[in-house]
């Protein structure tokens, strides 16, 4: 099956103003304080990136990101979710900040929560762009979320297919073509 690209879905000025009506919702919890933005790469990166950027200046912000495995040339999760990179930063005590570009099934981010409140973190929150809700196969609790979809496979803004149209500044969708 080849895929093509079809309607933007998100427009760049929708993406914008949503990014920062976040970081300033974060703002108002965490000046004055630390706070660990961890990112699950690849996704998360521009999302994240802009993100930090609106953020209120007298936070303490450190990055870091984690890999897990994807759902590599397929529009489908295997449901299997393995840690590629693991964190360079002890977050035993701190306040963190979970960046994920989707939530889809649900796996990828419970699993991540659940191995991170293992470490001890003060407080540990989530932030997800986009959110497919029909899809859920486990609950997750989103502190933060940017927008919710239809089920439809999307991409740009960090979202690829096969590695593909991360680059985008702006969310699209997929068609198909025979
Ligand atoms: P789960 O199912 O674990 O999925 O909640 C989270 C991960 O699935 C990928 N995903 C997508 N990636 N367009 C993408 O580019 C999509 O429409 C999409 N839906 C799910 C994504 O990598 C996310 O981290
Ligand atoms: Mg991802």
């Amino acid at each position: 099956m080849n895929y093509r690209l079809s309607d933007v879905l998100i427009d760049e000025q929708r993406l914008r103003g949503r990014v920062r009506e976040i970081a300033d919702e974060i703002g108002r919890e965490h000046r004055g304080g630390e706070l660990i933005v961890i990112g699950v790469l690849k996704g998360a990166v521009l999302f994240l990136s802009d993100l930090i950027r609106e953020m209120d200046v007298d936070i303490c912000v450190k990055i870091d990101f984690m890999a897990v495995s994807s759902y590599g040339a397929s529009t489908k999760s295997s449901g299997v979710v393995r840690i590629v990179k693991d964190l360079d930063t002890d977050i035993k005590g701190k306040d963190v900040l979970l960046v994920e570009d989707i939530v889809d099934s649900g796996l990828t981010l419970s699993y991540l929560t659940r191995l991170l409140k293992e470490r001890d973190p003060r407080s540990l929150k989530t932030c997800v762009l986009l959110d497919k809700p029909d899809r859920r196969q486990v609950a997750v609790r989103v502190d933060y979320r940017g927008f919710s979809i239809p089920d439809e496979f999307v991409v740009g803004y960090g979202l690829d297919y096969a590695g593909l149209w991360r680059n985008l500044p702006a969310i699209y969708t997929l068609r198909t073509e025979a």
